[in-house]
């Protein structure tokens, strides 16, 4: 189910999309059209090349997310025809040109950030992608209906107050695969722990590959939306605790899991955990 993209530039208006110098038609093929409304959607996060336009190069972390993407990319199949994609904290929309460019019949992008979800469709119609961008918080996420043949939810779990809950509800959107990307500081070390430990065995909690999330009380480089930072154990135990079977680990700070034990007796952990019967 795709979206004909004069109906995207028509929710695009309807959405507000700030007024500029440049008004009227779009010249996507005018570099310097291009250029000048780049800068109007104000700062950017996501490197994209539009045209020969670049969004945002001088990102701090070099040509941003490509040099994430190209470790990840080959984890992905070339050929997505007919998948659907759910790209959660989509950004400037990154990721999901990517899917869509391995042609994904229907990817749809969500994030909380109005300049970036302005950034993302005016790329995807610059590119002349299809794409749905969507105005909604990941702890909405299950107010979309059906699952995803590829969830991303990449970037987002550091930045939220309530990560676990928001885990839980994104495994529920995952039909095939989930690729996971967090923030990680502290040992990258894992070993493997017992499942049980009496309780005065304190030493545990010593061995810096214990898993283990950071509480960032104020502001860690300067944002203070950075709440929870997991080491690797702690991202990996995460995902097993929210029922995913990590399959591949591409680079440091990225997985890609199968749903393997989402649901107990017919139900969703996060249903149990609410109901208090987990
Ligand atoms: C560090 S960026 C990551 C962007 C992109 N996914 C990537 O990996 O490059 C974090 C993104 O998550 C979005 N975000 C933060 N809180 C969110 C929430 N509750 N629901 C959805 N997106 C959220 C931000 O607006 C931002 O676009």
């Amino acid at each position: 189910m795709s979206i004909p993209l004069q109906d995207i530039a028509a929710e695009q208006s309807l959405h507000g999309a700030p007024k500029s110098a440049s008004a009227g038609p779009p010249r996507f093929s005018d570099r310097e059209w291009l250029a000048q409304r780049v800068g109007e959607l104000g700062e950017w996060f996501h490197n994209l090349d539009l045209n020969g336009v670049a969004t945002a190069p001088n990102h701090f972390l070099g040509d941003f997310p490509n040099v994430k993407w190209k470790h990840i990319e080959p984890a992905i199949p070339r050929d997505l025809t007919g998948a659907v994609v759910l790209d959660i904290g989509c950004n400037g929309g990154f990721y999901s040109i990517e899917m869509k460019r391995r042609g994904a019949e229907r990817v749809v992008g969500i994030d909380v950030d109005d300049r970036y979800l302005g950034q993302a469709r005016f790329a995807a119609q610059a590119l002349g992608l299809e794409i749905e961008f969507q105005k909604r918080s990941v702890y909405e996420v299950d107010s979309i209906p059906g699952q995803f043949d590829y969830v991303l939810f990449m970037g987002v779990l550091y930045h939220l107050r309530y990560p676990l809950y928001a885990l839980d509800k994104v495994v529920q959107k995952v039909a095939g695969k989930l690729v996971f990307q967090t923030m990680i500081r502290g040992s990258e070390d894992v070993r493997q722990w017992e499942d049980n430990y009496h309780f005065w065995e304190k030493k545990i909690f010593e061995d810096a590959r214990f898993p283990c999330a950071y509480f960032i009380e104020h502001r860690y480089a300067n944002d203070p939306t950075n709440w929870w930072v997991p080491n690797r154990a702690a991202a990996e135990a995460m995902l097993r605790s929210s029922g995913m079977k990590i399959v591949e680990h591409p680079e440091a700070e990225t997985w890609i899991c199968v749903p393997e034990r989402v649901q107990r007796d017919g139900h969703f952990i996060q249903e149990l955990e609410l109901n208090g019967t987990l």
